[in-house]
């Protein structure tokens, strides 16, 4: 017995040690080394010991980060000494003043700088005992922060055990990708809640929920940058801790340089300036630290900030401007959208003089007239918003919102539970111009030299009704338009050929389904295979997919069913486009690495449909019992797959057990 519990702890142990390694890996270094089923395999088969055993499940498992009721509100905890904020410099010129300071307090004294990303989240302190992971605390007012560790210990870069027994704090920035944010805000405009602003709010208000299951599903990561023992930093330079956090199994930020002058500095500076559209998160400036410790203790503190570092903030991304007019913008679905038509301003580098208003509700939310002095912002390469009214003009004129489409002059509808008013016309030139636009697109067809500019005359000229007819068209009758030359036409034409290649997650996004973007597209291709497949299913086995719900299923039927759409089908398969792919076991589903076997007839579920459920979470589906199988799901009347299952001691379980493991993915 002493001998099997042994062994018990020992394969937890090595569990344990080999998914943090994986982690480590995946999270921190961007370098996985083995797949995400594989991965997933090895997290089920601990959580299985350790639920066999739970005397052995410890709080720095990787089974447990995760866990806990949600709470009731939050804990307020001193900071071990405060968290400061920096004195920012806006150009070049106030960076150079920095360092004259600097230079004069120090004397003449060489000096370095390390300069690092300002990452735009938000702060927090983590506090390790004995290389555990035992407190993590928000920013707050610099001297008390909130005590949020059960959502801070869901972030899969911040790992629950140090790599070496150390007591230690760790300070850095919780971030969240721009995709996360992306994506994360796509699902709450499907969810109908109000969207985040800017990735650093999602961040802020995804740590700072009561539910830690909610912080889980936010995909934060946190990048360190101060090591501190007993509230001070405890090796000899900045760059030295640096290292150690990343020793210590941090995931610190690759982009910082050890700059031993001020021009190297701004080399730095104006190097990310260019780059940071580029990073997968969002930065709104440069930080420079100066690298000893001994000379950061010299120059000390003001009342408000460190005089070792300074923050350089890039160009902001918002301005102030006036509105000029509002004019209305039909789109693909034939959504109206308001549009600002601003007074040209510069925000963060590019002029801007449009902004969309998104609905009526916005420009009744906002209080805005024409005449309006405003803010205006730009996020990432999002469309610039407007943000808030400054200073309402006495003369402004409320807007009105039409009543029949710009376009086509067709009556506006507001369909049920929706903000936004619609032109309900296919035929309507707007819509079809956008719906060519979007077909074409990078990301989707892939259409290069398929502009607006183009579009227009092609819809224009009636070269174009559909974007079937894209795949008609002849270099003569494009060397015909404007400003369209021999050897451009017939590029064109190439490329419109060459994009009936693409794989049939992109043509599927093309189509112009509604809340069909890519990443629905992309899991619809890989659960289902084929267009046919996904224009004939019913809508609760296309609800099969992962994150398709019954909205996304409607909608896909309600498309194939229309006439005019089956007819277009038709024409893109005979014009040669790509209508099928492999089914993709999806990475991350909860049955990833799992191959089941279905045997007999079920209460409730079709065959098929249990089939198509259990590849959507990722599992497999075999037709025959073999050492390899996982599962065994028997219904009535299973025959001898059951037995087989039994001999070889693979589990087994009914369709309600089905049910509920799918319910708890
Ligand atoms: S150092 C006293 N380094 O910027 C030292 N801060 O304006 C203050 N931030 O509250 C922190 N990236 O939230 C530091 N590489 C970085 C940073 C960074 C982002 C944030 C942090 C801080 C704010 C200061």
């Amino acid at each position: 017995m002493a001998d099997a519990e042994l062994s018990i702890a020992e394969q937890i142990r090595q569990l344990r040690s080999e998914i943090t390694r994986h982690e480590h890996l995946y999270y921190v270094l961007d370098s996985p080394e083995i797949t995400d089923a594989q991965y997933d395999s090895l997290l089920r088969q601990l959580s299985s010991l350790e639920d066999q055993h739970p005397e052995f499940r410890t709080p720095d498992s990787p089974t447990q980060r995760v866990g806990g009721a949600p709470r009731e509100g939050f804990v307020k905890l001193a900071h071990s000494s405060p968290m400061l904020s920096l004195d920012n410099a806006l150009n070049e010129a106030e960076l150079r003043d920095f360092d004259r300071r600097v230079r004069d307090l120090l004397a003449d004294e060489p000096f370095e700088y390390v300069a690092e990303l300002k990452l735009d989240g938000l702060s927090l302190a983590v506090h390790y005992n004995a290389g555990l992971l035992e407190r993590a605390i928000t920013r707050g007012d610099g001297a008390v922060g909130e005590e949020v560790t059960a959502n801070a210990r869901t972030i899969r870069s911040l790992p629950l055990r140090a790599s070496t027994p150390l007591t230690f704090e760790a300070r850095g920035e919780a971030i969240i990708s721009r995709r996360a944010f992306d994506r994360l805000n796509e699902q709450r405009e499907q969810d109908g809640l109000p969207l985040y602003a800017n990735p650093r709010n999602s961040a802020a208000g995804s740590l700072r929920v009561l539910d830690p299951a909610i912080t889980a599903s936010r995909q934060l990561e946190f990048m360190a940058y101060f090591y501190f023992v007993d509230g001070q930093p405890a090796c000899q330079s900045h760059w030295q801790s640096l290292e150690q956090l990343a020793a210590l199994g941090f995931k610190v930020n690759p982009h910082r340089r050890l700059c031993p002058n001020i021009d190297d500095l701004i080399s730095f500076c104006n190097e990310f300036d260019q780059r940071r559209e580029q990073l997968p998160y969002e930065i709104d400036g440069v930080v420079a630290k100066i690298n000893s410790i001994a000379q950061q203790r010299r120059l000390g503190y003001t009342a408000k900030a460190p005089r070792w570092a300074i923050a350089y903030k890039y160009a902001a991304r918002d301005a102030e401007t006036t509105v000029e007019g509002i004019t209305v913008q039909v789109g693909r679905t034939g959504a109206i959208t308001p549009v600002a038509i601003l007074r040209d301003v510069q925000v963060g580098g590019v002029t801007v003089s449009r902004a969309t208003l998104h609905n009526e509700d916005e420009i009744t939310r906002l209080g805005l007239r024409v005449g309006d002095r405003v803010r205006v912002e730009r996020s990432g390469d999002v469309i610039p918003k407007v943000v808030a009214v400054v200073a309402s003009s006495p003369a402004g004129q409320p807007f009105v919102m039409p009543r029949s489409c710009p376009v086509c002059a067709s009556s506006l509808i507001k369909l049920e539970g929706e903000v936004a008013l619609r032109c309900l016309n296919v035929n309507c030139p707007a819509r079809l111009m956008a719906t060519i636009e979007h077909f074409a697109a990078r990301g989707v067809m892939d259409i290069d030299g398929m502009g607006e500019a183009l579009v227009k005359q092609l819809v224009d000229k009636g070269l174009v009704t559909s974007v079937a007819d894209l795949y008609g068209l002849r270099a003569e009758q494009l060397e015909a338009l404007d400003r369209m030359g021999r050897k451009s036409a017939a590029k064109i034409i190439e490329n419109i050929h060459a994009s009936r290649r693409r794989p049939l997650a992109r043509l599927l996004s093309g189509l112009g389904i509604s809340f069909v973007g890519e990443r629905t597209a992309q899991i619809l291709a890989d659960t289902f295979g084929s267009l046919d497949r996904i224009a004939t299913l019913p809508e609760e086995q296309l609800q099969a997919a992962e994150e398709v719900g019954p909205k996304v299923a409607a909608a896909i039927r309600l498309f194939f069913a229309d006439p005019r759409n089956q007819e277009l089908i038709e024409r893109l398969r005979a014009a040669g486009l790509c209508f099928e792919q492999e089914i993709r076991v999806r990475g991350l589903g909860p049955f990833s690495g799992l191959t089941f076997v279905l045997t007999g007839t079920f209460p409730t579920l079709k065959r098929e449909e249990a089939k198509a459920r259990i590849e959507a979470a990722g599992g497999k589906v075999a037709g025959s019992v073999s050492k390899k199988t996982s599962i065994v799901v028997a219904g009535e009347e299973a025959g001898s797959k059951l037995d087989k299952a039994r001999e070889l001691g693979i589990e087994v379980i009914d369709e309600a057990e089905l049910l509920r493991r799918l319910e708890n993915q």
